[in-house]
């Protein structure tokens, strides 16, 4: 069922009575447990499920909604085999004034075309020429940082270094002069999807983020139809071309709103991501010096670039990036709202009902994972991951939205490693490592300071 068809009355929550029957907590009045979730989102739904169970009930950003916690409940909201739970009305509150039709923000049929179009981006020819040129901007980057060793604040250096990444990797090299004012248009639409002011009233954060928006429309619609004619390696190129089943382009519309909502899904996840691992490294040298000696293994001449058919012999690389991922994860809580009513562990929950599924909570159930607060690649290895849930690794969720940018994601870190490793040794200051904000997306709270030395 296309979200545009959908019942009004689906869309709205059912009145907070309706979920009296959920064990849970409805926390101050008026704002219930908004605050205590913002300052500490682990803390916070681990103590409500010590005390109610894997399914509970909280009040925050204005709504009761319902926490279905643990694998199971993972697996029936992300694969939704019923198409009962609409991604659309889930981050709605978040993205529709700025993001209103990305990939994400559609459901079934509609979705499912979409999706289809769009994968021709992440093919291997065009990912190749993504590697290119993250090759060449990593390197760059690592030697600027090699060049002044010593204390840096790691975080907005990663930030910085992400944003100049995608400006190669999605925009190609033809943005020129605009690609200030790009930046700033994105920044202020990513801004705007944690507003505490949802309405664009003048002088507010949703205002900067809507007229952000209008920017963006206006600059990458007249570039469709140049890119339809010149071709070109970059993301956005291999959108314009996306072309659905029966062969027709994508309208320039929607290309526009993917290539922004893409630059959105890959930036503070990379960003936040690639931050936690450098972090983790730093405070656990012998996975460091793993990993480097795996990428000594891989026999390169300092400075070469990774080729895109030796990825896959990082394999420890990628374990310690998965397990970074499942302690850190970038997207700690997936929205959705149910379409209709359905039951799970015995409770009935009502049509219109926010639910969270938790990657966050999952990923440190301890009879998943044993001992969850210590970094052990190894949990990544083939054999220990046999007999394990399908749905207890979720930090790029699962079923039909399952993050479209995962390889990518998993390729950028790869060639992170390489080159931040051939050339550098990290560590942290004393007192290190630092807490985390982690919510909405998990971000150092001093900024990361590490101390880099030549490796
Ligand atoms: C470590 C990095 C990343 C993490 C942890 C991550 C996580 C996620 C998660 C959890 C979702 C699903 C959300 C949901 O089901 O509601 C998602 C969706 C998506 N991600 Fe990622 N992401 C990452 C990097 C990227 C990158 C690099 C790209 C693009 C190049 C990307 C593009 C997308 C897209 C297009 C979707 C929507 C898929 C759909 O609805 O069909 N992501 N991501």
């Amino acid at each position: 069922m296309p979200a545009h068809s959908i019942p009004l009355s689906y869309q709205k929550p059912p009145p907070r009575a309706a979920l009296s029957h959920i064990p849970g907590e409805d926390g101050w009045p008026l704002v219930g447990s908004t605050f205590e979730t913002l300052a500490d989102p682990k803390g916070f739904i681990e103590s409500l499920a010590a005390k109610h169970g894997l399914v509970t009930r909280s009040h925050v950003l204005g709504e009761t909604g319902v926490h279905l916690l643990g694998p199971a409940a993972n697996e029936l909201v992300l694969l939704d085999q019923e198409k009962k739970f609409s991604s659309t009305f889930g981050w709605a509150r978040f993205m529709d004034r700025v993001f209103p039709r990305g990939l994400m923000m559609l459901d079934f049929d509609e979705h499912r075309q979409h999706r289809r179009a769009l994968s021709v981006a992440f093919k291997a020819g065009p990912m190749q020429a993504y590697l290119q040129a993250l090759n060449t901007g990593i390197a760059a980057r690592v030697a600027q940082w090699r060049a002044v060793p010593g204390q840096m604040l790691f975080y907005p250096a990663m930030k910085q270094l992400t944003l100049d990444l995608a400006a190669v990797s999605f925009l190609g090299t033809g943005i020129g002069p605009e690609s200030e004012g790009l930046t700033r248009a994105f920044v202020d639409m990513v801004a705007a999807t944690l507003a505490p002011v949802r309405r664009p009233l003048p002088g507010t954060q949703m205002r900067r983020g809507v007229r952000g928006r209008a920017h963006i429309v206006e600059f990458f619609s007249r570039q469709v139809p140049l890119r339809r004619e010149a071709g070109g390696d970059d993301l956005f190129s291999q959108l314009c071309r996306a072309t659905t089943e029966d062969g027709a382009l994508l309208s320039p519309a929607a290309v526009v709103d993917h290539i922004s909502f893409f630059m959105m899904a890959a930036h503070d996840t990379l960003t936040s991501s690639l931050s936690a691992f450098v972090m983790m490294l730093a405070a656990n040298p012998a996975w460091q010096t793993k990993l480097r000696d795996e990428i000594v293994a891989l026999g390169l001449r300092p400075g070469e670039a990774l080729a895109f058919d030796r990825l896959e012999e990082m394999k420890l690389t990628e374990m310690a990036f998965k397990e970074t991922l499942r302690m850190i994860p970038p997207v700690p809580l997936i929205p959705r709202r149910c379409l209709r009513e359905f039951t799970f562990m015995g409770f009935t929950i009502p049509a219109g009902t926010s639910v969270g599924v938790n990657p966050l909570f999952t990923h440190y159930m301890p009879d998943l994972w044993p001992e969850p607060s210590r970094f052990d690649p190894s949990r990544f290895a083939e054999a220990a991951q046999a007999g394990r849930h399908r749905y207890a690794f979720v930090p790029y969720g699962g079923g039909a939205h399952m993050c479209l940018g995962l390889h990518f994601a998993y390729m950028q870190a790869k060639c992170f490693a390489l080159h931040f490793l051939q050339n550098l040794r990290v560590t942290l200051p004393a007192g290190g490592p630092n807490a985390w904000r982690m919510w909405p997306i998990p971000k150092p709270k001093d900024g990361l300071p590490v101390i880099l030395a030549p490796a």
